[in-house]
């Protein structure tokens, strides 16, 4: 028998930590983790995932599913996802241990073999001007996006959404913004003047892979998509919902591949393309899953393949997760580091590398680097 999980261990920490740093905006969230820094009943429950999962937002997410399954417990009147207005107050540890050993057994299968997988369409924010910018560099406007990590493959439906860009002087759009049902987002947009307005570009083929993806055909795999968003955020929650829609209407243009090995899936699908297209690569927040190992070998076979292929690798990482040897860029004042989308490609034999954009992990605001 294990000896349950204390208020003083480093678990414990981690939740008193996600309360303080992570989601200083989400009062029911921070309440959740701070009760649960103190409880070795609900610490234990995290000792049911795989150690890299074992982590609050994961049982956070486990929680939020229950509510979204619409599971009849007085703890729904905390959730603004389910219509709750209350507050955060001293009867809600109470009310969360109850709910939590009324669906223990579920919790569990949950906390077993979920993972904490978002899709954020926010990105295609950044995903639009970046596409723009390879279609002029290669003066090619037909792109073939291969969508590595994709998760349920909602940033493959990138030309389906609306754009409206705000910046100090303008206000812009592009997409699809006015067409009924089609979600729109909203960024701000700091330094350089965008590249939108010249060319025109398409995606003529498109395809996801991941190792877990999401099948959005299945009630269960969409209620965990919108469990892992925080329940204060109806913003969000809206956009995911009008994103799954639309994607549920063209099962043909958000196809993922289950694939262990996505770099193989990727070299497969090279191989398949028609003449005259430009292949594009693109990881959004994928390689902190790689261990160091993984991402080693990773980065060198696809270094092989940009040497043998006309492949752009577009990358939207942590700053720690850039191209070796490429210098932090200046971040627009205010702005947090966050987000650094780079883009790599192979010319005259030799590997070339540059920033494109900063931008917020959800896409809010972005900040273009590339002239
Ligand atoms: C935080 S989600 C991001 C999903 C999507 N790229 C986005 O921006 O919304 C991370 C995704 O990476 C996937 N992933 C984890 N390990 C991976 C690997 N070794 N190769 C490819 N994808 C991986 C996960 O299954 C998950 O869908």
């Amino acid at each position: 028998m294990t000896t349950p999980l204390t208020k003083y261990s480093p678990r414990a920490q981690e939740f008193r930590q996600f309360a303080e740093q992570e989601c200083p905006q989400d009062p029911l969230y921070q309440a959740i983790c701070r009760f649960t820094a103190e409880s070795a009943e609900l610490l234990d429950l995290l000792d049911a995932a795989p150690p890299t999962q074992a982590r609050p937002n994961l049982l956070l997410a486990a929680l939020h599913e229950r509510v979204l399954a619409g599971v009849a417990h007085p703890i729904a009147a905390y959730y603004p996802s389910v219509g709750g207005t209350r507050m955060p107050d001293a009867d809600l540890p109470e009310t969360l241990l109850d709910f939590v050993r009324s669906e223990r057994v579920a919790l569990l299968a949950h906390l077993r073999t979920r993972h904490t997988q978002t899709n954020e369409i926010g990105r295609c924010a950044v995903l639009w001007p970046a596409l723009q910018s390879i279609a002029q560099q290669r003066a090619q406007p037909k792109l073939a996006l291969f969508d590595f990590g994709s998760s349920a493959g909602l940033n493959l439906g990138v030309d389906d959404y609306g754009y409206r860009y705000h910046s100090a002087q303008a206000r812009f759009e592009a997409g699809a913004v006015g067409v009924p049902g089609r979600p729109v987002i909203d960024c701000q947009w700091l330094g350089s003047a965008p590249p939108l307005s010249v060319g025109e570009w398409r995606l003529v083929e498109r395809i996801g892979a991941d190792p877990a993806a999401i099948d959005i055909r299945d009630a269960a795999a969409r209620r965990w998509l919108a469990a892992c968003l925080w329940p204060h955020d109806r913003e969000r929650a809206q956009r995911l919902q009008q994103a799954l829609a639309l994607a549920q209407q063209r099962p043909e243009q958000r196809r993922v591949l289950q694939a262990q090995d996505c770099v193989a899936a990727l070299e497969a699908w090279l191989c398949r393309l028609p003449q005259g297209v430009q292949p594009v690569l693109f990881n959004s927040w994928v390689l902190h899953y790689l261990d160091a190992e993984s991402l080693v070998a990773m980065r060198q076979r696809l270094a092989t393949l940009m040497q043998q292929s006309a492949l752009m690798w577009l990358s939207a990482e942590a700053p720690a997760l850039r191209p070796a040897g490429l210098e932090l860029p200046a971040l627009a004042q205010g702005a947090t580091p966050s987000t650094l989308w780079t883009l790599q490609w192979t010319e005259a034999g030799t590997l070339r590398q540059r920033a494109l954009a900063w931008s917020h992990p959800h896409g809010r605001w972005l900040q273009w680097l590339a002239a």
